[in-house]
C-alpha cells in the first residue's frame, strides 16, 4: 500500500456557514463542495447534516460537518488545548509574517511564530474552538536527515522513561542555531 496524501480529515462545526466565511476571509481558502443528506443514509433517521469540503491547497482537503440536531459541542476537556491541532503550511517566513497580519486585522488574535528549530509556526483558533497552526520551513541544512535517523531511538526511549529523550538536543547547538 502506498498512501498518497491525506484525501480529507472531517471535523466538527458549530455553523457551516460561518465555517466558510472564516476560512475564506482569514485563511484565503476556498469552498470546493457541500453535501448535505436529511437523513442518516444507513438507519433512514430524520438527522439533517451539512458537509463541507475547503481547499487546503495541492488537492488536500479540510471538511466539516454541522449537525445541528446533537448536543452542542465540546471539547476533549482532559488534553492541554494546544494538543490537537491542525497544521498548514506556508512557502516562507515572509508569508509568515504576513498571514499573522492578515489574521490580526481580522480581529483573531495570535501566538507566535514560534521557533521550533526546522520551521516557524503561528497559532490561533478557528470559530469552533480548533486550534490552527501556520508553519513555514526554516532551511537548517541536515537537520531533518539527522532527526529522521534518530526518532527510532527517540521512541523506544520515550516508551520506557516518559521522558524527553536527548537525540535531538542538537537542534539548540549553535550549529543549527
Ligand atoms: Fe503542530
Amino acid at each position: 500500500m502506498k498512501v498518497q496524501k491525506i484525501h480529507h480529515v472531517a471535523y466538527r462545526c458549530i455553523d457551516a456557514k460561518e465555517t466558510i466565511e472564516f476560512y475564506r476571509d482569514v485563511m484565503d481558502m476556498d469552498l470546493v463542495l457541500a453535501i448535505a443528506e436529511n437523513e442518516v443514509p444507513s438507519t433512514k433517521e430524520p438527522d439533517p447534516y451539512m458537509h463541507i469540503f475547503l481547499d487546503a491547497g495541492q488537492g488536500n482537503v479540510l471538511a466539516f460537518f454541522e449537525i445541528p440536531n446533537s448536543p452542542p459541542m465540546g471539547r476533549d476537556e482532559n488534553t492541554l488545548g494546544w494538543v490537537q491541532h491542525i497544521a498548514f503550511e506556508l512557502a516562507s517566513m515572509g508569508e509568515l509574517l504576513a498571514a499573522k497580519e492578515q489574521i490580526e486585522s481580522k480581529g483573531v488574535e495570535v501566538i507566535g511564530p514560534t521557533d521550533h528549530h526546522i520551521f516557524k509556526s503561528i497559532y490561533f483558533f478557528d470559530p469552533n474552538g480548533h486550534r490552527l497552526e501556520l508553519a513555514a520551513n526554516v532551511d537548517r541544512p541536515g537537520a531533518l536527515e539527522k532527526l529522521h535517523e534518530v526518532a527510532p531511538a527517540m521512541i523506544e526511549e520515550w516508551s520506557r522513561t516518559k521522558r524527553a529523550p536527548r537525540h535531538a538536543a542538537f537542534l539548540h547547538e549553535d550549529e543549527f542555531g
